[in-house]
């Protein structure tokens, strides 16, 4: 039966997949009959690929067990297996899990044990239960301790083998990441990490539920005196795409296979002031993180269109919208083809400060 230990992940560089027989040839060649990986952390040492594939069949044979979770590292540049990482103790009554990898030598340096690590953090968080992962290393090893901070790993007294065992931790270091730190750092990292994306997008459809849930972000913001003068329209139906792409011209989201675009209605919010823009860029910006969250890539398209061309009023009509609203923005919404670029943003110190103008924190 398939569990959630037999599902592949993957980061930029790697593939983490469950082992195949296949991959005893790499095993052997790569870390399995390496001493200085093995004895590290306390497995036997198999020096022919026949012995490998011992260990193989013990670990094919328990995916079996719903409590087994070993993935092989395979990079992705060359196809090879180049190590593992796995849960090699699993506390349900708990909801934690230990984890322990390995890379094999010749891939050392390139950042590979940080990357599948952080990878498996996001996956068990994402796709599991679990509330908490653990890790140790031995002091002596201190480079271990990095990778485990690079992975948002931070230090704790101990990890339950250890108390279990009624063991202190002595010469070696405690790591663990609970669930609700994951989900704060996730959250500020996906604010920090959404860019503007202008590139093609894959010809795959984004479901109408999804369409749905970004729509609902873009409502919940705040709005002036609460008037919620925004109201929005995703637009999903090729033939109605094909037209709005008519108008609004030049290449941009060309390929895109949805689109959400954005309506103002210039209410007055308190005396004569209306806060109808700060309103929809509020929406705005709740729906670009959405998009992000659920895969989706886009980019604020309002310069483009409420030029002196108004394309923004020929997109309205195109959707039937009423003179008193006003299309102000449009989003495309679709899994990207391509990577974002990087804009260069002023460093922090020139645009925030604390109590006072231009004053630096210390
Ligand atoms: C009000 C507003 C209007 C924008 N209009 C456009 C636009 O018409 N076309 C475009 O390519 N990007 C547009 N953008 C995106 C900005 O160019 C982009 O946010 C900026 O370059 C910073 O890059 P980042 O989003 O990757 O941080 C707009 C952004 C805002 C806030």
């Amino acid at each position: 039966m398939i569990h959630t230990g037999t599902k592949t992940f993957e980061s930029k560089r790697l593939i983490c997949r469950r082992f195949e027989e296949k991959d005893s040839f790499d095993m052997h060649k790569n870390w399995a009959s390496n001493p200085k990986i093995q004895c590290e952390y306390g497995e036997p040492v198999y020096p022919t690929e026949e012995d490998v594939k011992g260990l193989l069949k013990k670990y094919l044979d328990s995916y079996e067990n719903q409590d087994f979770y070993r993935w092989a590292i395979v990079e992705k540049a060359s196809g090879q297996n180049i190590g593992q990482i796995a849960f090699c103790r699993v506390y349900s009554d708990c909801a934690t899990a230990e984890i322990e990898y390995c890379i094999g030598e010749p891939f050392w340096g390139k950042g590979y044990a940080g990357e599948a690590l952080s990878a498996l953090v996001d996956f068990t968080f994402r796709n599991t239960s679990f509330a908490k992962l653990e890790a140790y290393h031995r002091n002596a090893n201190a480079k271990s301790g990095r990778v485990l901070e690079k992975s948002r790993m931070y230090k704790t007294d101990n990890v339950e083998r250890f108390r279990r065992e009624g063991k202190e931790a002595v010469g070696e270091t405690c790591y663990c990441i609970e669930r609700s730190e994951w989900e704060k750092i996730e959250m500020l990292k996906l604010i920090n990490n959404r860019r503007s994306y202008r590139g093609k997008y894959k010809d795959q459809k984004v479901p109408k539920s999804d369409l749905v849930k970004i729509m609902e972000a873009g409502l919940a913001a705040p709005s002036g005196c609460n008037k919620q003068t925004t109201s929005l329209i995703a637009v999903d139906d090729s033939e109605l795409l094909k037209k709005l792409k008519e108008v609004i011209v030049s290449s941009v989201a060309e390929t895109a296979p949805s689109m959400i675009c954005v309506l103002t209605k210039r209410i007055p919010a308190y005396r004569d002031r209306c806060f109808a823009t700060q309103d929809y860029s509020a929406a705005i910006e709740n729906m670009l993180l959405a998009i992000v969250e659920l895969g989706y890539q886009s980019c604020w398209y309002e310069g483009h269109i409420t030029d002196e061309d108004k394309i923004g009023r020929k997109m309205a009509d195109i959707l039937g919208v009423p003179e008193d609203y006003e299309l102000v923005c449009f989003l495309p919404v679709g899994i990207a083809e391509g990577e974002a670029t990087e804009p260069k943003k002023k460093s922090f110190e020139e645009r925030a400060w604390f109590n006072g103008f231009g004053k630096a924190s210390s």
